[in-house]
């Protein structure tokens, strides 16, 4: 690692995404507080994590030197002081700004001046964001993908303050992450949301009309379009909330082509939120 590289790192939320950027981030190398309020969410994070771990030490994907010092990193905290030391903060908590408002003003007292905050909005104004917090020129997006140990990007995003050092820095870490990286200007949705909401949004609207079982509908895009996944096993893995969040944001940003579909807003009115309660589009067996 350079010296622009910071030793600790600060996961703040483990979700869907903050315990795989966790597992990425200590995987690395680097010393990992995780901090999540919600305890069945910690012990579900933890749970999840070892699974993965057992997974693949058991597939011989990772020595048990790799497995072992991830356990060793990882450091689980309730609160926002759990901060403290780490150079760089990975805000994941939910998509909404009031949340993570109050997130970093909460976290801004236990920080050095220098450590720099990423937040992994999937659309969120960088810009604004970085306005809210403390440290406009050390703020940057940096969205991972799910799942977070298994795809290979991110997307660096700029907001209009973000400065050099923190860009740098934020590469530099990918990088040790062993991710790929594309910087993007800040835009809403990004690249990669602004096209996958859209496409989701699309399978919905043929889905409500009866032109095909939800089922032929990602077979159709897997096989006949090469995508890795179809558009309902790609929501219910994102979480039908956290998606609808995206599409809202983005109907309000950019116009009546992301008005998200009414068949989307009842399925989570349902509270069908996707695989992390075990029904979405599709239905889980909890194991
Ligand atoms: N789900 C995806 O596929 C995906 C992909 C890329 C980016 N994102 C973005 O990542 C962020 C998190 O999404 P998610 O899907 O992981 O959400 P999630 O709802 O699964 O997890 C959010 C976690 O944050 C915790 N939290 C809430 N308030 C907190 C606080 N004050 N301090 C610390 N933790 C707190 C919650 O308890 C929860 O465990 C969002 O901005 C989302 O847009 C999501």
């Amino acid at each position: 690692m350079s010296q622009a590289t910071p030793r600790a790192i600060a996961v703040i939320g483990a979700g869907v995404m903050g315990r795989g950027i966790a597992l990425v981030a200590a995987k690395a190398g680097f010393e990992t507080q995780v901090i999540e309020p919600n305890a069945a969410a910690a012990e579900s994070a933890r749970a999840e994590i070892e699974k993965i771990l057992k997974r693949a030490g058991e597939k011989g994907e990772w020595d048990a030197a790799t497995v072992s010092g991830i356990r060793d990193r990882l450091r689980w905290s309730e609160t926002l002081e759990g901060a403290k030391g780490a150079g760089l903060v990975i805000e994941a908590v939910p998509e909404h700004v009031g949340l993570k408002a109050e997130v970093y003003s909460g976290v801004a007292p236990h920080l050095a001046a220098d450590a720099v905050i990423a937040t992994n909005t999937s659309s969120l104004s960088i810009t604004e964001l970085a306005a809210i917090s403390d440290r406009p020129k050390q703020f940057v997006g940096m969205h991972f993908f799910n799942p977070v140990h298994r795809m290979r990007l991110i997307e660096l995003v700029r907001g209009l303050e973000t400065g050099e050092d923190a860009l740098r820095l934020v590469e530099e870490v990918s990088r040790v992450m062993g991710k790929e990286t594309v910087q993007v200007r800040e835009s809403p949705g990004f690249v990669t949301s602004r096209v996958n909401v859209l496409i989701g949004n699309e399978a919905f609207a043929m889905l409500e009309t009866g032109v095909a079982s939800a089922r032929d509908i990602d077979k159709a895009l897997k096989l006949g379009l090469n995508h890795p996944m179809g558009p309902f096993e790609m929501v219910d893995l994102v979480g039908l909330d956290t998606r609808l969040f995206i599409l809202e944001y983005l109907h309000q940003a950019l116009g009546e082509r992301f008005r998200p579909n009414p068949l989307h807003v009842q399925y989570v009115k349902a509270g069908r939120l996707g695989r992390k309660v075990g029904r979405g589009v599709y239905d889980y067996p909890q194991e």
